[in-house]
């Protein structure tokens, strides 16, 4: 569903690094400022060559002086908006919207596990604090690749100290899902951001665990997918089109700069509005939304284009959609 936002002149205040490749912004609105809600993101209008396009960041912490505060990490493989972001120094106009939330944390849960991976760490952080303020039982497991990938743990270990722990992949530690949603309490949530392959991990520890389905929120950045991100051709036979989607684009972007009018919302594969029929495929589907179920995955009917991509070949779809009323 789309979200009701508006969208306010900005200018961007302050940013430093975090780490080597993520640099944490701080962003003041022209107006009356939005307080975000743990979990919140704001959409950013970015700049991509010719194009305007923009991105969603997670808020990190609950923004009482009035700014805004998002991460963005510089992707090798960016699709420009990480760039983009990078490129801006202080002082810099800006256009960023109110905050939407498409990852709020219920209240009055008997218990929490909020995991968090790599960047993932943005909206964990501010639901972490959240709940430190409510004085409700909580625990924090953040995995990174490296001790420098961890981006905000040191500030998290010093407001919440012991209720976060830290998973270094480098150093031989991963995440054991089914014994950490052992130890939650009975009716307590599970709330995940990060790859997709630390939501599948977390999803099947889930559904094994026997607990509700709902217990189980989720959110994840479009970026990480289970193959290699190369360039691929899309062939729409309705249209008479074929379209090269080259490393750095998404499938989305590059439908839409070869004119295929297209619906979108979230873009990142969340929402389900960009989806497309899948009428035939040379090569794996690498979906990377969390929209569809693991069956529709399994089917391959259709493929959110927003984030999914074709791991080594082509792929041919449908447009029908896009013309429905
Ligand atoms: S625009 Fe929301 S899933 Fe693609």
């Amino acid at each position: 569903m789309a979200e009701t936002i508006e969208w306010r002149a900005a200018r961007l205040a302050a940013a430093r690094d975090l780490t080597p490749d993520i640099r944490l912004i701080e962003i003041e609105t022209d107006g009356a400022f939005v307080p975000p809600a743990p979990g919140s993101h704001i959409n950013v209008a970015v700049q991509i060559g010719e194009r305007a396009d923009r991105r969603s960041y997670s808020v990190v912490g609950p923004c009482q002086d009035g700014r805004y505060r998002i991460a963005v990490k510089r992707l090798p493989e960016s699709r420009g908006g990480s760039a983009y972001m990078w490129s801006l120094a202080p002082g810099a106009r800006l256009t960023v919207s109110t905050p939407g939330n498409h990852f709020a944390l219920s209240p009055h849960r008997p218990d929490y596990l909020l995991v968090a991976g790599g960047i993932g760490i943005t909206p964990i952080y501010s639901m972490a604090l959240a709940l430190q303020e409510a004085g409700v039982p909580f625990r924090v497991l953040y995995g990174a690749r490296g001790r420098a990938d961890l981006a905000l743990a040191d500030d998290l270990a010093e407001r919440i100290g012991g209720r976060l722990e830290c998973f270094v992949s480098d150093e031989g530690r991963r995440i054991g899902f089914a014994a950490e949603i052992e130890r939650l309490a009975p009716g307590g949530e599970l709330y995940v951001c990060g790859p997709i392959g630390m939501l599948e991990d977390a999803k099947s520890a889930w559904a094994a665990s026997g607990r509700p389905v709902g217990g189980l929120r989720f959110e994840t950045f479009g970026s990480s997918g289970r193959f290699a991100t190369k360039g691929f051709t899309v062939r729409i036979p309705r249209l008479g089109r074929e379209i090269d989607v080259p490393a750095n684009a998404s499938m989305l972007d590059a439908l839409e700069a070869a004119g295929v009018e297209m619906i979108s919302d979230c873009r990142r594969g969340e929402c389900g509005l960009c989806a497309l029929t899948i009428l035939d495929k040379d090569g794996i589907v690498d979906h990377r939304d969390v929209f569809f179920s693991d069956e529709e995955k399994a089917s391959d009917a259709k493929l959110c284009t927003c984030v999914s991509r074709v791991a080594g070949g082509s792929i041919t779809v449908d447009t029908a959609d896009r013309m429905a009323p």
